[in-house]
């Protein structure tokens, strides 16, 4: 007999390593951010609990002070998207926001389906190994008495400083409840434009 395993679900992950980009000044500017009255005015959102500028500020992309972020996203993406079979696109960000969290903050399980977004992301600012984030299967089914790596229904990846996931729009993901004092996150939705 066989099994076939099929459809995956692709993350792309890579670390600033050789910072490129300029951390402490990143958080900065997003601390600024989610300080703004119109967000601190929009924490009740039931489905992110937890401060963020995603339904007031969502255009960081278009300040200078993110452009270096812009770049950095933009050049990953366009090795996903090449990856994933599309060696003619050219992935650019849409919409770019900030999360900051405090203890106890968590972000239900979602995906980022929305017209012409292709691609979603988030950068890691400021965070606590223990904050990580979880990759979830679409699909519902009868919890397994053991899990196997056919019936492996989520990915949980720790939280690192400097380090960017990519993964499809329509990839469900969450976070747990946040364990460490502080956590600063960027994400981001990207389109596929044709090359030019
Ligand atoms: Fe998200």
């Amino acid at each position: 007999m066989t099994i076939d395993l099929l459809f995956p679900t692709p993350v792309y992950r890579v670390v600033d390593t050789e910072n490129f980009l300029d951390r402490p000044r990143l958080l900065e500017s997003c601390l600024e951010v989610v300080a703004r009255r119109e967000v601190q005015d929009r924490l009740s959102n039931p489905f992110h609990r937890v401060a963020s500028s995603h339904l007031v500020a969502d255009r960081l992309h278009l300040e200078p002070r993110f452009s270096g972020l812009k770049r950095f996203v933009e050049k990953h993406a366009g090795k996903f998207s090449r990856s994933l079979g599309y060696p003619s696109g050219k992935p650019r960000i849409r919409q770019m926001w900030v999360n900051a969290g405090k203890p106890g903050d968590f972000v239900y399980p979602h995906a980022h389906p929305g017209r012409n977004v292709f691609m979603a992301g988030v950068f890691y600012v400021k965070c606590d190994k223990r904050d990580g984030i979880s990759i979830l299967s679409q699909q519902s089914r009868e919890e397994p008495e053991v899990t196997t790596p056919l019936s492996t229904t989520g990915q949980y990846y720790e939280g690192q400083e400097g380090r960017l996931l990519l993964f499809r729009a329509d990839t469900l993901h969450g976070t747990f409840p946040q364990k460490g004092d502080s956590r600063v996150i960027i994400s981001f939705n990207l389109a596929l434009d044709d090359a030019d």
